[in-house]
């Protein structure tokens, strides 16, 4: 999968990307990410990629001319372009998974007060990550590279993901690890007994037990 972020902060994805499964996906050749700084693109001699509001009002808005054109030059048909914005849909596991066998995602930041309505005729998909505004959609994007990437066949065993949170609209079962006995808190018999059809039926119960209780919402679908 090849992604293109287009942001005016690159750096800011920096360490992101240099550590862990990420970096690991990325030097097994499964993901490669580009970061265009679509600052490069404006036609304004002076480099300017906002202007103030028609009708008026407070702060900057980001034009259309340099993020037509770099999503016009990098866009292919195997391309899918997303918007990050708090007014998109909310994103969740499910989306993640639809998105990873996508061969290209153009993932477009917006930043300061907002960006010129007409942008989004040229996406395909717009994600909030959540009912919150951040200062810019850096950070969605970050959000969505990750949860994708790990996602992506070969970058992780796929029974690790079949037993996320989320997988089939339940929470994830309780673990547990050495010691047997941590401060007075004893790890559940089932898991030493070696019976894994009990321990199998145990982690079923405790999902959808603590899904009941903190996500009723999720077992409605
Ligand atoms: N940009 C600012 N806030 C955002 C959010 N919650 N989701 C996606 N992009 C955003």
């Amino acid at each position: 999968m090849k992604i293109d972020i287009l942001t005016l902060f690159p750096d800011m994805f920096q360490g992101v990307f240099e550590e862990s499964i990420i970096k690991r996906a990325i030097d097994l050749g499964k993901v490669e990410i580009h970061l265009i700084n679509f600052r490069d693109y404006t036609m304004d001699p002076h480099k300017k990629v906002d202007d103030t509001p028609y009708g008026g009002g407070a702060g900057m808005v980001l034009t259309c001319q340099p993020i037509f054109d770099c999503v016009e030059s990098i866009r292919t048909d195997d391309s899918l372009v997303i918007l990050l914005t708090p007014d998109g849909n909310v994103y969740s596991q499910e989306v993640a998974y639809s998105l990873r066998d996508k061969k290209h995602i153009i993932l477009i930041c917006g930043h300061y007060e907002g960006f010129d309505e007409r942008i989004r005729s040229i996406c395909d998909m717009e994600i909030s990550i959540g009912d919150y505004v951040l200062t810019g959609g850096e950070i969605p994007a970050m959000v969505l590279v990750d949860s994708i990437t790990r996602l992506i066949p070969g970058v992780i065993t796929e029974e690790s993901h079949l037993n996320d949170s989320f997988h089939d609209h339940l929470l994830d079962y309780p673990t547990y690890t050495k010691p047997r006995v941590y401060k007075g808190m004893e790890v559940p018999e089932v898991l030493i007994s070696g019976d894994h059809q009990k321990i199998d039926l145990w982690r079923r119960e405790e999902s959808i037990k603590k899904t009941q209780l903190r996500r009723p919402d999720l077992l409605k679908k």
